[in-house]
């Protein structure tokens, strides 16, 4: 099968969450069971052109009135023969950032920019003469592939082409004025007939949902919730309508990336028979910010986009009740991440006055290995998770996660039972605490505490929960194999 992957972000080139993490994963695997893929992005101006090929011939995308002109870059992720396209323009991509940056944290032109990644796609597979049997659209971006491919493109070489939408989070929509539409080069009859339309908004996930053959998602959980109108965010109907035609995959994680044993980012590797380094990497990083060097102290890690997606109002509230609460216990925290200016602020301004918190306002790879590995817990006290990867990797490095029991968290993370008396069966499978539902300043003190109580007086089956998440494994192949299954219904 030839697959298309249409995409704003791929590790290593540009990220900003686990989608980018999620893309390189997904294609290689296709690609290992024989198939050939293929990835479209933009080139942001991160993306330096010294790695990359250009293609002779510059790539034309028309959009309605007018044709673009862009550059095309390539090169393929080593070791596989997955090829990765790059669509260069300078006035919609030479920018820092992917969806916006410090200065302009959301870019004014973000319809454009995507819809025109959209209809790059299938003039890149033009150029190349290489026609996808799968277009495979991830996210609001993706979302206008899905309808060129049910108009503009729905004759001619991709007439057999169909779509399969991934929703990696329903929360973020691309959500434009309706004055945008026209740039698409779609007819005006589109805007309703295609699934733009919304509450006087033009929405660019609904369209993908409303025009891909195929939809999924990230964890058979979230599958679940979103088709309800809480966790749905509005799109709930749409996907309840299509049956059999949506389903949930549980995403993998990268085991070579995220290897305790291998780890580069590191200074002291481990694995599960030699769990005494990890508590090294502990020291080292408790002197390195500053806090008491001391085994006995539990240490939380948090590594996150800051937002309230992913609870952060319920930490910060009532003068960082929470944090303060839990840091007394005492336990230290760490805290690395960007996001919404309200929540960076708050936690700078808690770390300033709480003794055993640190916060890293920054985005960097190293740091969020290390967290991983000298954390004794892994904090994730999302409001809703599609599938969220970080407690995967957690899992692996031997640190146990408390976390909120929703979507994708709940399906890979399983919690000791809140009696203690019946620990002995299911204790058997835990690998982690739930926090109480719905998310509360109090819940999250008792969770958290509940899981400390265990670490102080229960080191043993703390041990045997990290050996346990240290021999898990979310498997790549066998999601991509799914994904194989259900592009056969389409
Ligand atoms: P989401 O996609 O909602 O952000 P995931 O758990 O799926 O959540 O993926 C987050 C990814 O981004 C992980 O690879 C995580 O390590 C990474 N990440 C998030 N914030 C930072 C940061 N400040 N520095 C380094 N990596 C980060
Ligand atoms: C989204 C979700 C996250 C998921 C990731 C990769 O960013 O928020 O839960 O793990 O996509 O699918």
């Amino acid at each position: 099968m030839n697959i298309l992957m249409v995409t704003s972000e791929a590790y290593p080139y540009a990220k900003s969450g686990g989608l980018a993490d999620v893309i390189p994963n997904l294609a290689q695997e296709l690609a290992s069971l024989g198939h050939s893929v293929k990835i479209v992005m933009p080139r942001y101006y991160g993306i330096t052109r010294d790695l990359l090929e250009k293609h002779p011939a510059p790539l034309g995308i028309p959009m309605g009135s007018t044709e673009l002109w862009a550059g095309v870059f390539h090169t393929h992720i080593p070791e596989t023969s997955v090829e990765v396209y790059f669509i260069e323009h300078e006035e919609l991509y030479g920018r820092d950032g992917i969806y916006g940056d410090s200065q302009v944290p959301v870019y004014p032109d973000n319809a454009k920019r995507f819809a025109v990644l959209c209809r790059a796609s299938f003039q890149l597979c033009k150029l190349l003469q290489w026609f996808p049997d799968i277009i495979h659209g991830h996210d609001w971006t993706a979302g206008p592939a899905m309808a060129y491919l049910k108009t503009i493109e729905s004759a001619g070489p991709f007439r057999h082409t169909r779509g399969v939408f991934t929703i990696h989070n329903i929360g973020y929509q691309g959500i434009f004025p309706p004055e945008d539409f026209p740039q698409l080069g779609l007819s005006p009859e589109d805007f309703t007939r295609r699934g733009f339309s919304y509450h006087n908004n033009m929405c660019y996930l609904q369209a993908g949902l409303v025009n891909a053959d195929l939809v999924t998602t990230v964890s058979p959980g979230y599958a679940q919730e979103v088709l309800e109108p809480e966790l749905g965010f509005g799109m709930d109907g749409i996907l309840r309508k299509k049956g059999t035609y949506f389903q949930g995959i549980l995403n993998g994680m990268d085991y070579n990336i995220w290897n305790p044993g291998h780890d580069q980012l590191i200074p002291y590797p481990y694995d599960f028979r030699t769990l005494e380094n990890k508590g090294l990497n502990k020291n080292l990083i408790q002197e390195e910010a500053g806090l008491p060097i001391s085994a006995k102290t539990p240490l939380i890690g948090i590594v996150s986009r800051l937002v309230t997606q992913k609870g952060f109002k319920t930490m910060v509230e009532e003068d960082g009740r929470v944090l303060r609460e839990i840091c007394n216990l005492p336990a230290q925290v760490l805290v690395l991440g960007t996001g919404e200016p309200w929540i960076e602020k708050a936690l700078v301004a808690l770390a300033d006055e709480i003794p055993n918190l640190r916060v890293y306002i920054r985005y960097n790879e190293k740091m969020s290995h290390l967290i991983q590995a000298a954390s004794d817990f892994f904090l994730m006290p999302s409001l809703y998770e599609p599938c969220g990867l970080t407690q995967m990797y957690a899992l692996r490095y031997g640190t146990v996660p408390i976390v909120s029991p929703t979507g994708g968290l709940k399906d890979t993370v399983v919690d000791v039972p809140q009696n203690p008396t019946t620990l002995s069966d299911q204790d058997q499978e835990a690998t982690g605490f739930y926090l109480p539902e719905p998310l509360t300043a109090q819940g999250m003190i008792d969770g958290i505490q509940r899981a400390i109580g265990y670490y102080t007086s229960n080191p043993a089956m703390i041990r045997e929960m990290q050996i346990r998440g240290m021999k898990l494994r979310f498997d790549w192949k066998a999601a991509a194999r799914e994904y194989l299954d259900f592009y056969t219904l389409a």
